[in-house]
């Protein structure tokens, strides 16, 4: 089974890598389940994807709550018959020195990049062992490999995200349940605006803009590996924009 027809759920699928990687799998035949908070945007990309012939539906779907990814799962499964591929995406980065204490934006982190992640997980789990199979894809970062000033929180939850798919991976091959993280370097999205501190948020946007790479870019790393036979599981793309240094 090649990407068309597969069952693919994304959260955070309102912009950036979510959106983009939306409309890649679609063009190419797959039907996507599109969760984020935001109604509106969500329902633009189904009006785009629908429009282009593709297969879309959204739900409005808060990744720390574990019943609403648990909805956005069993929505696949009743609007399209099965989950093939439920792709872990939303994520945010308010970047910032742990000296400045913003310890709310660390629990945010913590609520959506790791025990998002998990309540994905544990949605797509039981439906794939029942139907024999499928794919776990989380968006990591090559700042779930490094660590640097102003990312100790974020770069935490990102190895959190890498240690738990790798974890995953040796659980579930049995089942034959592939599992994967993309782990983009810097990437020209919106994520820069969840940074609350000035002059970190301006080095970011700048960095991002200058060099960054594209969120299709993103989306077709996920594509080629969603497309490859069910013997291969690709574990991890980790990709950065040729002039990213670190
Ligand atoms: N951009 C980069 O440089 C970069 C590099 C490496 C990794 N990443 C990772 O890529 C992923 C996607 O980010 P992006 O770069 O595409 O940024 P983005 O454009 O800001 O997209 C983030 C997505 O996450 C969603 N989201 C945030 N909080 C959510 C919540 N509580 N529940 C559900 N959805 C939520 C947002 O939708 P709503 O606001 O509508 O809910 C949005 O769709 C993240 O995991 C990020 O850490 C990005």
């Amino acid at each position: 089974m090649s990407i068309e027809d597969k069952v693919v759920v994304i959260t955070g699928a309102s912009s950036g890598i979510g959106a983009a990687t939306a409309k890649v799998l679609a063009e190419k035949g797959a039907k996507v389940v599109l969760g984020a908070r935001r109604a509106d945007r969500l329902n633009e990309l189904v009006t785009a994807i629908t429009a282009n012939g593709g297969q879309a539906v959204a739900q409005v779907t808060d990744v720390t709550d574990q019943k609403q990814v648990q909805a956005l799962a069993d929505l696949a499964v009743a609007k399209f018959g099965r989950l093939d591929v439920m792709f872990n995406n939303a994520g945010l980065m308010p970047l910032s020195e742990l000296h400045l204490l913003k310890v709310a934006e660390w629990e945010r982190m913590i609520d959506v990049n790791i025990k998002g992640v998990l309540y994905g997980i544990a949605a797509a789990l039981p439906i794939m062992h029942q139907q024999g199979g499928g794919q776990i894809i989380a968006t990591d970062s090559v700042a779930g490999h490094f660590v640097h000033p102003n990312t100790a929180v974020y770069a935490g939850t990102k190895f959190a995200v890498r240690t738990i798919m790798e974890g995953l991976r040796q659980e579930e091959g049995k089942n034959h349940i592939r599992a994967m993280i993309v782990s983009p370097g810097a990437v020209e999205t919106e994520l820069y605006s969840t940074i609350t501190d000035p002059a970190v948020r301006e080095n970011t946007y700048h960095n991002e803009r200058s060099y960054g790479l594209k969120d299709i870019d993103v989306a077709n790393a996920v594509a080629y590996a969603i497309d490859q036979p069910e013997n291969v599981s690709i574990n991890e793309i980790l990709l950065r924009p040729t002039e990213q240094p670190l």
